[in-house]
């Protein structure tokens, strides 16, 4: 059986209004476990939309997604937090900035269990978040009683990563996550993204505007148009894709529509 499925993903905005609109229409595929799935489109393609309703931000207007034969549309927001983790746009959303690193991460390592606060336990967590810290080689290890709101946007991007993967998610959902950040820190991001996923064999979708690492990270890659799945290139057919070929697909889409 399939990891993850879609099925018959619909979303409209604006329902019975004249602006009405949608966004997803739809949505038919399924994915293994350890898939990391890169997505394109263009602007308002309802790459968002379609990250956002897996999590709980908006509701369906119909459809299906089974993770492990089970509809995590039917539980809560909070329930699907629980095996669900992302990492947004926004370095300024995925962390408390006046907690500390250690409150930061702790928070998140807890997320969904009942941990108890012994300081046995405590010790054990500091050395898993500093293990975890040293791989990101930021020197972010020795700053664990620094507020996270001092840190910069890809430091900060860098521990959201950490904190989204800390408990093992079903699924982890990245939109944009390295796009606030300057040329290099998305590369290292990137990096950082693409050893996590690997080591904890991570089930993931990852929205992104650079098509280089669309092509360079994942096995499958989805190109969405107007709140469709056009195209799905699965592992060989992704790998001989070149920038070129993947621009001019996303760029005739926008053509033939306008
Ligand atoms: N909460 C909402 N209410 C109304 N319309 C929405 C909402 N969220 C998204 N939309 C609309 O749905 C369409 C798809 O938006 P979405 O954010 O999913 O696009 P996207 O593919 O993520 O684009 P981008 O690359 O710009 O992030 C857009 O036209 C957007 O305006
Ligand atoms: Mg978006």
């Amino acid at each position: 059986m399939e990891y993850i499925e879609f099925k018959n993903i619909n979303k409209t905005f604006f329902k019975a209004t004249p602006r009405e609109f949608k966004a997803l229409e739809n949505i038919n595929f399924t994915i293994s476990k350890g898939d990391f799935v890169t997505i394109v489109g263009s602007n308002g393609a309802g790459k968002s939309t379609l990250l956002n309703l897996i999590q709980g931000l908006i509701a369906k207007d119909s459809g299906n997604i089974y993770i492990n034969g089970k509809d995590i549309l039917q539980i809560s927001q909070i329930e699907r937090a629980k095996f669900i983790s992302c990492v947004f746009q926004n370095p300024l959303d995925g962390t408390a900035p006046r907690m500390t690193i250690l409150e930061n991460l702790s928070l998140a390592y807890r997320r969904g269990n009942r941990r108890t606060l012994r300081e046995s336990t405590k010790k054990q967590e500091i050395e898993i978040f500093v293990k975890e810290l040293k791989k990101l080689n930021l020197g972010l290890e020795d700053k664990l009683n620094t507020p996270i709101g001092f840190l910069s946007g890809g430091q900060r991007q860098c521990i959201s990563l950490i904190m989204a993967s800390l408990n093992n998610p079903k699924l982890i959902l990245l939109d944009e996550h390295t796009s606030a950040l300057d040329p290099k820190m998305q590369n290292v991001l990137m990096e950082i993204t693409d050893e996590k996923i690997k080591e904890k064999n991570l089930t993931a979708f990852m929205v992104t505007h650079r098509l280089t690492d669309a092509l360079k990270y994942g096995n499958r890659l989805l190109v969405m148009h107007r709140g469709k799945i056009v195209f799905d290139f699965k592992d060989e057919e992704k790998k001989k894709l070149n920038v070129k070929d993947l621009y001019e697909i996303i760029l005739k889409l926008d053509c033939e529509n306008n």
